[in-house]
């Protein structure tokens, strides 16, 4: 059984210009996790001026049905967390970079301040009972320094495991990674990090050159258990030029349904989810193939669609 991480509703919406209600995102969180998601991302602690999507993470928390699933919310730093906490979120990801470029554009940190901040806030979170996850990101590029090299990707993924984090997320952040990078990277990581500790590690592609379903096959292949996507293929970081959506939920769960890999989740409902988001975001064009074959044949109830 493989883990879908949901992160639509935070990595797929902050880059859209069209600020989606309370009501309709809260009417999105609970429609994910009737399709059987687990984990989903909620919102973000971020400066609303910078993220206007995320503004209103605070009523979304307090709203949401807590019971539903894990929810997760992303916080940048010390002040987000006291944001987030003052809400009762159980959940939290930090965030951090390969590339100090990248880093100081997105929050205004280099790389080491902002592994201090992580680590204060991991303080925070160990004595609050929170669940933990960190992103890395431009593990395979940036869009300011180029190609990153993967002995230096793993020296960051490895400084944010020894930060006691539940969860690591690797991500590729503007969709130029491939499935021999991958190896690169996560073969020496997932040796050092068997048994039990294994599910710390998490890949996050963005699919942006069409990549992100190869790597993530790659990804599995090679022992990876937990999966990030975005309903639709939403998504995109607004700091991260030319980057464009997430790995698409429904083209990850086509993949693993077809080849037998178990997610939990239920690929009708998901499906059905995309297209009612989609109408709710006036009728916007979702770039999932497997949503877009979903949609043409749903009259017709085939082998491949259910
Ligand atoms: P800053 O301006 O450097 O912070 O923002 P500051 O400490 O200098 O404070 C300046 C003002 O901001 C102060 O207000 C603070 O109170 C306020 P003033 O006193 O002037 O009125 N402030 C805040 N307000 C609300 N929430 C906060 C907060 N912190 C300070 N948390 C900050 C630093 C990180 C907040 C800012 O740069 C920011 O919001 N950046 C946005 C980052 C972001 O959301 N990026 C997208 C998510 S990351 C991503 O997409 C990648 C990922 O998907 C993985 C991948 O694909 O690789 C995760
Ligand atoms: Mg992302």
């Amino acid at each position: 059984m493989v883990q879908i991480f949901e992160v639509g509703p935070r990595d797929g919406l902050q880059n859209e210009k069209l600020i989606l209600g309370l009501d309709d995102k809260l009417w999105l969180l609970d429609a994910l996790s009737k399709t059987g998601i687990q984990n989903i991302e909620g919102g973000a602690f971020v400066r609303p001026d910078r993220v206007p999507q995320m503004a209103d993470s605070d009523q979304v928390l307090e709203k949401l049905n807590p019971t539903a699933a894990d929810y997760w919310f992303l916080v940048p730093n010390q002040k987000g967390l006291e944001r987030a906490l003052s809400k009762g979120v159980k959940n939290v990801a930090f965030f951090t970079a390969v590339s100090e470029t990248f880093n100081q554009k997105n929050i205004g940190m280099s790389v080491d301040e902002s592994f201090a901040e992580i680590q204060s806030m991991m303080n925070i979170a160990k004595k609050e009972n929170l669940k933990t996850r960190g992103y890395v990101s431009t593990v395979w590029g940036c869009p300011f320094e180029g190609r990153i090299q993967s002995s230096k990707a793993i020296t960051s993924i490895e400084k944010m495991i020894s930060i006691g984090v539940d969860q690591v997320s690797i991500g590729d952040t503007i969709g130029v990674a491939n499935p021999n990078g991958v190896q690169e990277v996560l073969k020496p990581l997932l040796q050092n990090h068997q048994g039990d500790s294994k599910n710390q590690i998490a890949v996050h592609f963005h699919d942006t050159r069409g990549t992100a379903l190869a790597n993530a096959l790659k990804a599995l292949e090679l022992g990876v258990e937990v999966f990030d996507s975005s309903v639709g293929g939403l998504g995109g970081c607004p700091f991260a030029p030319g980057a464009a959506g997430n790995l698409a939920t429904e083209d990850l769960l086509y993949l693993f349904k077809e080849m037998g890999v178990q997610t939990g989740v239920n690929y009708q409902k998901l499906c059905e989810t995309g297209m009612e988001l989609s109408n709710r975001m006036k009728g916007k064009f979702f770039t999932s193939k497997a949503l877009q074959a979903f949609i043409a044949n749903c009259t017709k109830n085939t082998a491949w669609d259910s």
